[in-house]
């Protein structure tokens, strides 16, 4: 048979997503690798009589089809959410429900991405917003990350010696997969450049909500002149990944030809989940649940710094993050953490972590992994950070790196 598939999916490279997920659910591995939040704090009971509730109601035809932007009343409660919780004033008519936080990016990589179109991406960044773009066959200029998010001074020589760029994708709260978070000024100072330079700004922030120390920062779209940020949230990390729920803010034009896009591919996110969250949000105080979820949360991430603290050695460092579901470890170069995971820490420690590479659009940097603290419980956080610190005590080949990522 001739090669009949489209060259979006020769592009579309799996395999380390798999391996992370055949890592995760093998048993007998302490997994630190997958993204997931903690299912003993969903509000099972709740959401099922949010279901309920919301099909007992069904005076307005819950079954029926509807309007691909979604269910009025949750698109004016998210706007609200928007002013009090990210300092953004928007109207219901500016949000779009879409199916998780990931149909969101690839709604906006399909609307602004030709073949061989350019665009700046975080070096390390999120892996499944790569799989997304990927498909779309763009150029990447990856920017470097530090404690205080995208640094700003490399991507203003970027966006001067390349302007065809059309479009930043960042992830400023709890960075997916640093934990870091970018310092309101570089919020700032994104917004200016990418005024100068005529570029869009996809700010990806699902865990915007999930701080468990410091002080809260607007989120980038709140500096936004110009209609040129578009901000992109979920549902998944603060209450539940399966109700597959994300929104898209954005400016009325851009707006448009979303609602467009998504139309053409799904007609609509589906009713009985945007009523029963609606009817959910109706009858609790997501403000609560976020509280006590961050409460858990936040005594394991203390429990994996601390570990981390007690058993890794020296020439290994780690960030500290005031939110979100990672911390990222940066090995001495020359130390390339996935050929470590497959040859050395499973087999020896059985601990699963996700490895640098895939999360680097250059694929350029290894020596770092990102370690998942929400997924497990504290004691187990303890054996396996201790397991893999032993592992990790003769690896002490060369001087530390300083630096969290370079570009390539
Ligand atoms: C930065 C980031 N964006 C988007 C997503 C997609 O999440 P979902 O589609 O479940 O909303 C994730 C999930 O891990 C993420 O970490």
């Amino acid at each position: 048979m001739k090669n009949l598939f489209a060259n979006r999916v020769l592009n579309n490279d799996t395999s380390d997503l798999d391996e992370i997920f055949k890592n995760s659910a093998n048993p007998e591995n302490i997994s630190f690798a997958g993204g997931f939040p903690d299912q003993h704090l969903f509000p099972d009971d709740d959401l099922k009589q949010a279901y309920r509730d919301a099909i007992e109601q069904d005076g307005q035809g819950i079954f029926q089809y509807s309007s691909t932007q979604g269910l009025p009343a949750l698109r004016q409660k998210i706007a609200d959410h928007m002013a009090t919780h990210a300092d953004v004033q928007v109207s219901a008519a500016n949000v779009l429900m879409t199916q998780g936080g990931q149909q969101a990016i690839d709604l906006v990589a399909k609307l602004l991405l030709n073949h061989g179109d350019s665009m700046v991406v975080e070096g390390p960044t999120y892996m499944g917003a790569l799989a997304a773009f990927d498909t779309y066959e763009p150029t990447y200029y990856e920017i470097p990350v530090d404690d205080n998010g995208m640094n700003i001074r490399q991507l203003r020589k970027t966006l001067k010696a390349h302007p065809e760029i059309k479009l930043i994708y960042t992830i400023p709260d709890f960075h997916n997969p640093t934990g870091t978070t970018m310092s309101a000024k570089r919020r700032q100072a994104m917004v200016a450049l990418a005024n100068q330079y005529d570029v869009i700004i996809l700010e990806d922030s699902p865990y915007r909500d999930l701080r468990y120390s410091g002080q809260n920062i607007p989120a980038i779209k709140h500096y936004d002149t110009e209609g040129r940020v578009i901000f992109i949230s979920s549902f998944s990390k603060i209450l539940s990944p399966a109700l597959r729920t994300g929104w898209i803010v954005a400016s009325d034009t851009i707006m448009q030809e979303l609602v467009g896009l998504k139309s053409a591919i799904d007609v609509q996110s589906p009713n009985v989940t945007l009523a029963a969250i609606n009817s959910y949000l109706d009858s609790h105080d997501i403000d609560e649940h976020v509280a006590t979820i961050s409460d858990a949360y936040r005594t394991k991430r203390d429990a994996m710094l601390t570990a981390l603290d007690n058993y890794f050695p020296k020439n290994v460092q780690y960030t500290r993050p005031n939110g979100g579901f990672f911390i990222w470890v940066t090995l001495p170069a020359g130390v390339d953490a996935k050929a470590l995971l497959n040859d050395v820490v499973l087999p020896q420690a059985h601990v699963a972590y996700v490895p640098a590479a895939c999360q680097f659009a250059s694929r350029a940097v290894t020596n770092g992994f990102r370690l998942n603290f929400t997924n497990s419980d504290v004691a187990t956080i303890t054996q396996g950070i201790q397991r893999l610190g032993q592992i990790l005590q003769p690896v002490q080949v060369t001087v530390p790196t300083t630096a969290l990522a370079t570009p390539f």
